[in-house]
């Protein structure tokens, strides 16, 4: 390195050392921290957070570190808000709940036992429900990648809806209907202005999806009975929810006029958010990243709830139907994020502490392979053991895969740690679970806490699980290493 670039490199750091308490004083969000009570959570003199009053520290104890806890009351009272009927209303939502977003059989089974559907996109998740028990007529088949085998199943078993992704698959639904000799209840995935497009859906701007309609009814083998609609882009806002409701309603009137259909089912798809979770701006992130300003938290009360969001729906649909003269069709909602997001926490454990110049490195035995979405999204993180002593300490929170992109937080102000804390990071029943991968460590097991008491869900992976798809690697004798 030369001596100019060793002199500015010197030179940055110390601006940014200077600036940093200065900057963090001006520019501090006004919210840094949610309340642990937010989620029920309680300070337990001597015993650090508990839940419904289990010390967390206790099931890391018992179960090992890292843990996923899944909150069961939490998820109850999720699933009941949104299969409530709202006030002043006839019929409230049907819900399917999207399996890829927590696909643990023992939180399905829990939504499956209180009425909740399953929306499913891949022949493995058709799999998983019917082993699940789910009846064919509580299975919506959505997704651009269906296997032309999970087709035949799907159609064989009747199930409630099958969704065109794009016009090329009414091509392989019609052929596989006319095989079997059934008339599969369809729908087509259209894509509106405010949402994802590229490879999902059809859009509706420049008339491709009224064409896949017309191409979809030509087929005597296909019942068309529905339209999917899945805005991608959270919704946090009434706003985002009405323009993109409003967008596909005016689409509904388009194939009333212009085909004469009249939809049974209205599928509206996720993408309402967790209100304790937001995406974080590039800005504050490259505060909290050069200047270590906290990352503002979301505030909870400011987002659309789960009761507010089914209301509005059933209110726009409703009133919709009605000022055209019109049979309200039925309304499918197919929640992820918001129906688990926030009934799960990871708990994780300082492995080790390494001091650097301006800030402390803790090392958790839980990175991004466990808790990929911290990397992107705003996730509260509790001190486990000392909730709330002041949090004055810096710490950059990284897992232990050997990756600088393993870092969790990158600036985060904690009470102090020690090695064998136990931190929580809140909020991990969304996209956890199926995008952790086994890098170097296998896998958390999952246990859920159901009115104080812990059940194992599923279990932590072994060493041996990981080799157990290979031809060779198997060592009978040997214990594993702790
Ligand atoms: C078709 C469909 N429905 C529902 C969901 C659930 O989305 P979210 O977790 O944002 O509610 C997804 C997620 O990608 C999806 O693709």
């Amino acid at each position: 390195m030369s001596l100019k670039s060793r002199f500015v490199g010197t030179a940055k750091r110390q601006v940014k050392q200077t600036l940093r308490p200065v900057l963090q004083r001006a520019m501090a969000p006004a919210r840094t921290q949610i309340p642990a009570s937010y989620w029920g959570l309680e300070h337990v003199p001597g015993q650090g957070l508990s839940l419904e009053g289990v010390a967390l520290k206790s099931l890391v104890e018992r179960f090992g570190s890292p843990l996923h806890v899944v909150h069961l009351a939490a998820l109850k009272r999720n699933v009941e808000r949104f299969l409530a009927v709202p006030q002043g209303r006839s019929g409230g939502c049907e819900v399917f709940y999207s399996y890829k977003t927590n696909p643990i059989p023992g939180v399905l089974e829990v939504l499956h036992g209180m009425g909740v559907g399953a929306e499913i996109i891949s022949a493995y998740e058709l799999w998983l429900a019917l082993r699940l028990g789910v009846a064919p007529e509580r299975i919506v088949y959505n997704g651009p990648v269906k296997s032309e085998a999970s087709v035949r199943e799907a159609i064989g078993r009747g199930i409630q809806l099958l969704a065109a992704n794009h016009a090329e698959e009414l091509g392989l639904f019609a052929r596989v209907a006319a095989e079997l000799n059934k008339r599969p209840r369809v729908a087509v995935r259209v894509s509106t202005d405010s949402g994802w497009a590229a490879q999902f859906g059809t859009p509706l701007a420049g008339g491709a999806a009224l064409r896949a309609y017309a191409q979809a009814r030509a087929s005597s083998h296909l019942d068309v009975v529905g339209l999917h609609a899945h805005r991608g882009a959270t919704i946090r806002t009434e706003g985002e929810l009405t323009g993109f409701v409003e967008a596909v309603l005016g689409f509904t009137d388009t194939l009333h006029q212009e085909l004469g259909l009249d939809l049974e089912v209205l599928d509206l798809g996720g993408s309402l958010c967790t209100p304790s979770v937001e995406h974080i701006a590039e800005r504050d992130w490259r505060l909290n990243l050069t200047f270590f300003r906290d990352v503002p938290a979301p505030d909870p009360a400011a987002s659309l709830d789960i009761s507010r969001y089914v209301a509005l729906v059933v209110e726009m649909v409703e009133s919709h139907y009605a000022k055209k003269g019109r049979a309200r069709p039925r309304i499918f909602l197919e929640p992820g994020r918001a129906m688990t997001g926030d009934t799960q926490l990871l708990l994780g454990s300082v492995h080790t502490l390494k001091a650097g110049e301006d800030r402390t490195w803790a090392v958790l035995d839980a990175g991004v392979n466990h808790a990929e979405c911290v990397r992107n999204e705003y996730h509260q993180l509790f001190h486990v053991d000392r909730p709330d002593a002041p949090a004055e300490r810096v710490y950059t929170v990284v897992g232990p895969i050997c990756t600088p992109g393993d870092t969790l937080y990158h600036a985060k102000r904690l009470p102090e740690l020690v090695e064998g804390d136990t931190l929580a990071i809140m909020d991990a029943g969304a996209y956890f679970v199926p995008f952790a991968t086994s890098f170097s460590y296998p896998q958390p097991a999952i246990i859920a806490l159901d009115g104080g008491e812990a059940r194992l869900l599923r279990r932590a992976e072994t060493f041996e699980d990981q080799v157990a798809l290979d031809t060779v690697a198997k060592s009978p004798g040997k214990p594993e290493a702790a």
